[in-house]
């Protein structure tokens, strides 16, 4: 089958270890489902996997991707929870230490088919298309378990959302903003500043810039480049969420602040699949949609791996299939 993969690593020059070519069809486990596979979407953690970091070299040929949407074998219209538990796990599949996301241990979504385990997929309702499906495992679900789970903000809550642009970004703009929250957002380009305040933000800054007010939680996936900010944009017990960090992971940790301050410093990873499904009803009964900034066929991945490594992107790169 076509697929697009990993097939070695580089630290510098991503786009050199990918390829695009045959793979071999995969084999169904008791208990596993066969996905056919008609979206898939692009994560920052494609880009990882492709630079060797969270992706054992002896672990290659990868097939990338980590969300998909598609049809099962019983012709089902399903969404894929990326989430591989180990088995026997039950409760909170983030917490599973054995845990693993499509294509770092089990083959990923950027293929005509992928093979999960069954209870991963999720009904995928009539009123979302595949395209915007596809961008809810990863990206969405993080942003969901950000906000509604670890950060403590309720409706009428500023929240801050460092690095507009990115696809959690988005939709840490896109969900708060429906869920109430007063989102304000940082980005480094103004044409993107502009477009955080059409998805839903109420002012934006460039990084760095002192804000009106201090908030009650910030949202952050940049990391070294904004932590300090960050840091000092938390109203006194204020909570600072962080999934990521695109620019580095050794910031200053700037402890006065942190207990002076008595601010909370937690940490999230992806969500589980009951947050998934509340994620998908959320998308429904509001009207929120993911932010797709391109639509391509997988046959031209290539492409959108190139806009999210410049980092010229506002929301989800999607592949189709026919
Ligand atoms: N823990 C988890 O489960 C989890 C899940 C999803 C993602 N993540 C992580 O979260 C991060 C974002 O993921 P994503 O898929 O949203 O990535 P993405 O779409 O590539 O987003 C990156 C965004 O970061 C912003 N940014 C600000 N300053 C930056 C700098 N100095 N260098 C690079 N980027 C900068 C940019 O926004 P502006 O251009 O607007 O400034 C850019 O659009 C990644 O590191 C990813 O690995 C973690």
């Amino acid at each position: 089958m076509f697929a697009v993969y990993a097939a070695r690593q580089s630290t510098d020059d991503p786009l050199s270890a990918l390829e695009l070519g045959e793979r071999p069809e995969p084999e169904v486990p008791e208990g596993w489902a066969r996905v056919r596979l008609r979206a898939a979407s692009l994560n920052h953690h494609d880009v990882w996997s492709l630079r060797g970091v969270g992706l054992p070299a002896d672990r290659l040929p990868m097939i990338l991707g980590c969300d998909g949407a598609g049809v099962d074998d019983e012709g089902n219209e399903v969404v894929i929870h990326a989430v591989v538990s180990s088995p026997g796990w039950s409760g909170d599949e983030t917490e599973d230490p054995r845990r693993s996301l499509l294509s770092e241990v089990y083959q990923g979504t950027f293929a005509d088919e992928v093979v999960v385990p069954r209870r991963n997929l999720v009904p995928k309702p009539a009123s979302l298309s595949f395209e915007e499906a596809a961008c809810l495992p990863t990206a969405w679900l993080t942003a969901y378990r950000m906000l509604f789970t670890k950060s403590g903000a309720q409706p009428g809550s500023t929240v801050l959302v460092q690095g507009a642009g990115g696809g959690v970004a988005t939709a840490l703009i896109a969900l708060g903003s429906a869920a109430g929250y007063r989102v304000w957002a940082t980005s480094r380009d103004v044409d993107k500043r502009a477009r955080a305040l059409d998805l839903g933000a109420e002012q934006v800054f460039e990084p760095g810039e002192r804000l009106p007010e201090r908030v009650d939680a910030v949202m952050e996936t940049v990391g070294k480049a904004t932590w300090a900010h960050s840091l000092r944009a938390l109203r006194p017990g204020g909570t600072l969420v962080v999934s990521g960090a695109t620019s580095g992971a050794d910031p200053s940790a700037d402890l006065n602040r942190v207990f002076f301050l008595q601010l909370s410093v937690v940490g999230s990873t992806m969500g589980t699949r009951d947050e998934l499904e509340r994620l998908v009803r959320f998308c429904e009964s509001t009207g929120v949609r993911p932010l797709i900034d391109a639509t391509m066929p997988l046959e031209q991945a290539r492409d959108g791996f190139a806009r999210m490594v410049s980092g010229d992107l506002f929301g989800k790169v999607v592949f189709t299939r026919p």
